[in-house]
């Protein structure tokens, strides 16, 4: 949700909530969850992002796709969406616009979401994205923060998007629609979401702006720790070679510096840094219960999650939470 700074500058000051509140922004969860009745709950979420990439089609898609990820991630359904558009004038026009907006609608028409309207304002940098609502029945809520000790942890999409994303910025790399990280940050977690409502759930994220460490840390609240099989964790093509030119962006060294204290490794920069990639429109984590792991990574590869993988497990926090074997 993006909700961690926001989430800390709101410390401290008092905001109203009455007893229908299910999950707050005090545990850095993916969507506020409140209670409407004993058997709905409200999921809402707001997202948006500068672009991506240099077709605003795509742009849109990814946008709504990254939008509607944190409702999928809460276990529930998207119903209703407002479009939040901040448009650079100087330099895009209203076709272009209308493209972006075009991608959006696709992508929420794919999740059978209702667009109920939304608001735009002129900005010097382009941003586009939505507000989402949702429904989850109030006793199915997936938390962020409920793994327990020993489940085993599957990501159902590769990591690499911020790397990707810098490559085709630097003009290294020409976008292609049919490149795998194109189409991984147009592709909706919707399916992989209702494949995994037969499972235990005990936990699930999905993995955007704080890259795969950050989110993994949330799951690890109250003093549960994770070990990640870095080797399994699956990559977009390419991704190899663009860390090995450097070619990485300014929010995944951020989280780096920002996150190396809470690992214990013994791998090198370049071995671990895929592990603290930006994404964006990234996969869901899942912790759940180790026997069923492996049927849940065979049914999300089954719904088009190809690259679906265990990549690790959750287990009692020693001094660093996450430890990157
Ligand atoms: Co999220």
């Amino acid at each position: 949700m993006g909700l961690e700074d926001l989430g800390q500058m709101m410390a401290g000051m008092e905001t109203y909530r009455d007893q229908h509140l299910l999950v707050g922004y005090d545990t850095s969860d993916d969507c506020g969850v409140y209670a409407l009745s004993e058997e709905v709950a409200l999921v809402e979420s707001v997202d948006f992002i500068t672009p991506i990439v240099d077709d605003p089609f795509l742009y849109g898609q990814m946008a709504a796709s990254n939008a509607l990820s944190d409702i999928f991630a809460m276990g529930a359904v998207p119903k209703t969406a407002l479009n939040l558009l901040m448009w650079d004038k100087k330099h895009l026009s209203k076709e272009i616009i209308t493209e972006i907006l075009k991608g959006g609608a696709s992508k929420l028409n794919e999740a059978k979401v209702t667009l109920l309207g939304g608001h735009t304002i002129a900005d010097q940098e382009q941003k586009y994205g939505l507000s989402v609502s949702g429904i989850v029945h109030p006793k199915k809520i997936w938390r962020n923060c409920t793994a327990q000790v020993g489940d085993a942890l599957v990501l159902s999409k590769p990591l690499g998007t911020g790397i990707i994303a810098t490559a085709l910025k630097n003009g290294k790399l020409e976008l292609k629609a049919d490149c795998d990280a194109v189409v991984s940050m147009c592709q909706l977690n919707q399916i992989a979401s209702q494949m995994a409502q037969e499972f235990e759930i005990h936990a699930c994220t999905d993995i955007t702006g704080f890259g795969l460490v950050g989110h993994l840390l949330e799951m690890c609240a109250h003093d549960k720790g994770a070990s990640i099989f870095v080797e399994k964790i699956p990559l977009f093509d390419g991704v190899v070679d663009w860390i090995s030119k450097d070619v990485i962006p300014n929010g995944t060294r951020e989280n780096y510096a920002f996150l190396k204290q809470k690992i214990k490794t013994s791998l090198d920069f370049s071995q671990v840094i895929a592990c603290f990639d930006a994404q964006t429109s990234g996969g869901l984590l899942f912790a759940l219960p180790q026997n069923q792991a492996h049927m849940l990574v065979e049914r999300l590869r089954f719904g088009g999650y190809e690259q679906s993988e265990i990549i690790g497990q959750m287990t009692k926090r020693d001094q660093e939470a996450i430890e990157l074997l």
